[in-house]
């Protein structure tokens, strides 16, 4: 792991998600830019003294010599780092699990995807909304075109714990220094992840968007409230609301999808349920772990319904498909089971590509534009 240190938020979500179904240990890390404290929570983490190191570089060389040498690196640190410490890994010849967003410029994003690209390794993007069941027994039944021709995508992340400025917050910090967040607030932080599931559940590709973003917080110098009009592949249309200003929402990301034979919603903060309608009929309310459900939607499910599983879940669900890739990799053999679901280097160039496209709509007045 590099990042998730002392006080770090996602690290330890990374570190308990990892765990969760068994394909992962935490061997080896630098957990903090400080390199002594760096060691000192290595060692408190019950790293082996020697794989706790002081900085990435350092990490990436000597675990790529190691013949014990770690299967892969996850890197939860700020935004801005992304591109230097995947580039370290992969150029060292191992395989990279990152955060989101991939980076915070486009021409960063497809330097990685060219090392990818030469490199072969595997590059898994934790946009752990689409690990969790219910979101991939939609997309199964979008693909079995139980929805039939989709007109409308709705999607949104509203959040209010940037409603003021919070000084001394660490993760509040980072998220508004345009030089560490990147160019979007809202926009890199939660919105990339209401867009990752829009494509990921519809199979749709977003062609142009129309953006209106706007920093509420006075002396905010990046966004914390975005709207988009979303233009798709094949002619639906759909808008995308992402906050962190909502007072009284929490995590409320929330997905609907509806086209000419039905319709579909799914909501991160009750994740066991979908709502399905088909044209004409009565809703449907179905459940994870209920008869019925896809095998994709069955594959990302540990116990029986009625049992809760969510956040910690659909994490560890990205991990077990990581595990499933790289080891697919390793044997020179194609992924079994859903492993391929997993969200890679393509949907990082894409959320990068979108992030891009929005602060130049909505510089241009919400003028339509592209995501290329
Ligand atoms: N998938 C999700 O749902 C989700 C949720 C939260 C955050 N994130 C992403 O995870 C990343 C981290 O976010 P966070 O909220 O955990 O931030 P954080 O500030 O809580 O943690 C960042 C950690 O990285 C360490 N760090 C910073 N620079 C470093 C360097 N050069 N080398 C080694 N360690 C370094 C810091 O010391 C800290 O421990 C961001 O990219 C963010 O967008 C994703």
């Amino acid at each position: 792991m590099v990042g998730g240190g002392e006080g770090a938020f996602i690290g330890g979500v990374h570190r308990m998600a990892a765990r969760l179904d068994g394909h992962w240990d935490l061997v080896a890390g630098n957990f903090q830019s400080d390199p002594d404290k760096s060691i000192a929570f290595g060692k408190s983490m019950g790293l082996a003294p020697d794989r706790a190191y002081a900085d990435f570089r350092s990490m990436a060389a000597a675990e790529a010599k190691r013949a014990d040498r770690i299967d892969a690196v996850a890197i939860v640190t700020p935004n801005s780092t992304h591109h230097a410490i995947a580039r370290e890994f992969l150029t060292a010849g191992i395989p990279v699990i990152c955060d989101k967003p991939l980076t915070i410029t486009r021409r960063h994003a497809d330097d990685l995807a060219d090392l990818v690209a030469t490199t072969g390794l595997p590059f898994i993007l934790t946009h752990n909304y689409s690990g969790y069941a219910m979101p991939r027994q939609a997309r199964a039944m979008i693909e079995a075109g139980e929805l039939g021709n989709l007109r409308i995508v709705q999607a949104e992340y509203a959040q209010d714990w940037l409603a003021t400025e919070l000084s001394g917050n660490k993760q509040a910090d980072w998220r508004g220094d345009p030089a560490r967040a990147g160019p979007g607030g809202a926009l890199g932080d939660i919105a990339t992840h209401a867009f990752q599931l829009a494509e990921f559940v519809t199979g749709l590709k977003t062609e142009t968007i129309a953006a209106d973003l706007e920093a509420f917080v006075p002396g905010r110098k990046i966004d914390d409230n975005v709207n988009i009009m979303l233009r798709f592949n094949g002619g639906a249309k759909g808008m995308l609301w992402a906050s962190q200003v909502a007072t009284g929402s929490v995590n409320g990301l929330k997905l609907r999808v509806f086209g000419d034979k039905g319709g579909l919603e799914w909501a991160q903060e009750t994740p066991e349920t979908l709502l399905f309608t088909p044209l004409g009929g009565q809703q449907r309310i179905l459940r994870r772990g209920g008869a019925g459900v896809s095998a994709s939607a069955t594959h990302a499910t540990r116990v029986p319904g009625g049992h809760p599983e969510g956040y910690l879940e659909g994490f560890a669900q990205i991990y077990t498909d990581a595990a499933e890739l790289i080891r697919a990799h390793g044997e020179n053999r194609a992924p079994r089971a859903f492993g391929r679901l997993a969200p890679g280097l393509s949907d990082g160039v894409r959320g990068v590509a979108f992030i891009e496209a929005a602060i130049a709509s909505s510089n241009a007045n919400g003028a339509w534009t592209k995501i290329v």
